[in-house]
């Protein structure tokens, strides 16, 4: 049977490569793209379904209340939850937007999903919410810890969605994922910061000492992730996704300058972001066993085609000039 699927935020990296995979992996499904074109935004990011018929852009902001009567007018069967405010660094300066679209924001997601009716919600959250962890691999129990305001607005719309689905009996499954990298990401995070200023031969600033170890996964494994808690997860439940992949970013810097075959005295050590976390690292098992999930791109593999894409699109800008 036919659903229409409403994906949030689409225009942004993990979202568009989303929808992508969605009207590549099945023919009957209508995708709205309901997204409010913020700075991450990046139209070229759905340039390439933009004229399939089963695909429809609609601007729109989650925290306008009128905006969302109308984004629900359409006949919406599940929501897949990735519109946010996304970068710590920005969300240290100033706390207000992130306050607004990722708290407000799914606020009023909820509120319109209880409404309307809808089957299924994802909502995409983070291992940010967990904090600092000093050793091992994490499991779903692990209790809430947000270090930063753009953590502490992510574990705030993670509760708000677990309180929908007590006290309002709402279909709503939750997804925390580690790190992701691949193409079309936006040039403030790390990983097309340091591939782009590589390809220009310009220092790599590291924060503090590079020591800090985070879990790297593709977009695209988060993709299939994410469907696969959409298709199968339990109402509910949160799901960790994890290729548990834990490199120091001392380490990636060195990865991606090997692949340019540049030399590793480009990196740069510049003074720490306030309040950084040591280490992130989530245990994916419960995916893994229950929802027969996996992933399917190697670190190493996935960064050489990731700084191919980069490169390919700073030579397309060159050619521009
Ligand atoms: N990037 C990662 O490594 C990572 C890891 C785990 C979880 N996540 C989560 O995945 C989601 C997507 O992350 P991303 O990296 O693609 O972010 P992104 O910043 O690239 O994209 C976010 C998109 O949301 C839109 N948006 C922001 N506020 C909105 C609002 N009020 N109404 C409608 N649209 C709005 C923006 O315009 C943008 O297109 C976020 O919820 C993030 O917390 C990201």
């Amino acid at each position: 049977m036919k659903k229409t699927i409403l994906v949030t935020g689409g225009a942004g990296f993990i979202g568009s490569r989303y929808i992508r995979y969605l009207l590549h992996t099945y023919e009957h499904i209508d995708v709205i793209n309901a997204d409010a074109l913020k700075y991450a935004a990046q139209l070229e990011n759905v340039a390439a379904f933009v004229e399939d018929p089963r695909y429809q852009f609609l601007k729109c902001d989650l925290t306008d209340e009128s905006a969302m009567r109308n984004l629900f007018k359409f006949p919406i069967d599940e929501v897949v939850h990735f519109a946010a405010e996304s970068h710590v660094d920005r969300s240290i300066d100033h706390v207000d937007p992130f306050v607004q679209s990722n708290v407000v924001g799914t606020t009023r997601l909820i509120e319109a999903v209880r409404r309307m009716g809808v089957k299924r919600m994802v909502h995409v959250s983070t291992d940010e919410v967990y904090g600092s962890v000093s050793h091992g691999y994490l499991d779903e129990s692990a209790p809430l810890a947000p270090r930063n305001p753009y953590a502490a607005s992510k574990a705030s719309s993670d509760l708000l969605c677990m309180a929908a689905v007590h006290t309002h009996g709402l279909p709503i499954v939750i997804s925390r994922c580690t790190n992701n990298y691949g193409p079309h990401q936006h040039q403030e995070k790390l990983i097309p910061k340091l591939i782009g200023r590589a390809l220009q031969h310009r220092s790599l600033p590291l924060y503090g000492n590079g020591e800090q170890i985070r879990d790297w996964i593709h977009v695209d494994d988060h993709c299939t992730a994410i469907d696969a808690i959409r298709c199968r997860g339990r109402t509910g439940e949160i799901y960790h996704v994890s290729a548990e992949e834990t490199k120091t970013n001392i380490e990636m810097a060195k990865s991606i300058l090997e692949i340019l075959e540049k030399p590793s005295s480009l990196i740069q050590f510049v003074g720490d972001r306030p309040g950084h976390d040591e280490r992130y690292a989530l245990s994916a098992q419960k995916l893994r066993s229950e929802l027969f999930w996996q992933p399917r791109i190697s670190l190493m593999q996935g960064l050489k085609e990731t700084v191919k894409w980069y490169r390919r699109q700073e030579e397309r800008r060159e050619g521009w000039r």
